[in-house]
């Protein structure tokens, strides 16, 4: 998918500022400790299509680097929902993307934070939680919540500044293939997607 519309831009150097404040808030819950580049961004958004009937899904949008380049890349508003833990970046989100469901919540409830219609229409779960950092079980919450929101062909897109899968797959009943890496951010970021193993 190529770049379609604009969005509009935030302060960067405010967002900046916000993320890394909850970083030093909650620096494991974070991971990154800024906003996702360009490269990395614009690697996510060419991965990434929707057909009208479907939804995409974003965990842990931060203040939004990836969900304003999903936008512009062609993804309309209607059928994205954003998923973010933490109240702050939420309201963020909520103020600066209006036209977006921003949803506050714990991506381990996804099935009961997204409305009915929505469940079992998702063909891509766009992630940037610090899933390796996660226990397993929480790990497998996420999963199996995912999977019950998603079509049986959808999937998982993951970034990661891990040099291996930052999701046990194979413990987790998924495949896994590394789409590409974005050298260009700081730390160099894969991205991976996974799907439920046949
Ligand atoms: C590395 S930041 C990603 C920020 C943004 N997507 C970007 O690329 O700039 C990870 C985000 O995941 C959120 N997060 C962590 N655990 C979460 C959970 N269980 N449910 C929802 N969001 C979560 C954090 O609050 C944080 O905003």
């Amino acid at each position: 998918m190529s770049l379609k519309n604009p969005v509009s831009r935030v302060d960067t150097t405010q967002e900046t500022l916000l993320f890394l404040k909850r970083w030093l808030k909650h620096p494991l819950r974070l991971g990154a400790i800024a906003p996702s580049s360009p490269a990395l961004t614009s690697l996510i958004s060419r991965s990434i299509s929707v057909k009208p009937e479907n939804y995409i899904v974003e965990l842990g949008a931060g203040t939004g680097t990836v969900t304003r380049r999903l936008l512009e890349y062609g993804i309309p508003s209607a059928q994205l929902y954003v998923v973010e833990l933490d109240p702050e970046l939420c309201a963020f989100l909520q103020k600066s993307l209006p036209n977006v469901h921003v949803i506050q919540g714990n991506a381990t409830d996804l099935a009961s934070l997204l409305p009915k219609e929505v469940i079992g229409k998702v063909s891509s779960v766009v992630s940037g939680m610090p899933m390796s950092t996660m226990p397993l079980n929480v790990q497998r919450k996420i999963i199996d919540a995912c999977l019950e929101v998603m079509m049986p062909d959808g999937e998982i897109v993951q970034y990661s500044y891990h040099v291996t899968s930052p999701i046990p797959a194979l413990k987790l009943g998924l495949s896994k293939k590394r789409i590409g890496t974005a050298f260009l951010n700081l730390p160099p970021a894969s991205l991976w997607r996974y799907q439920k193993a046949a």
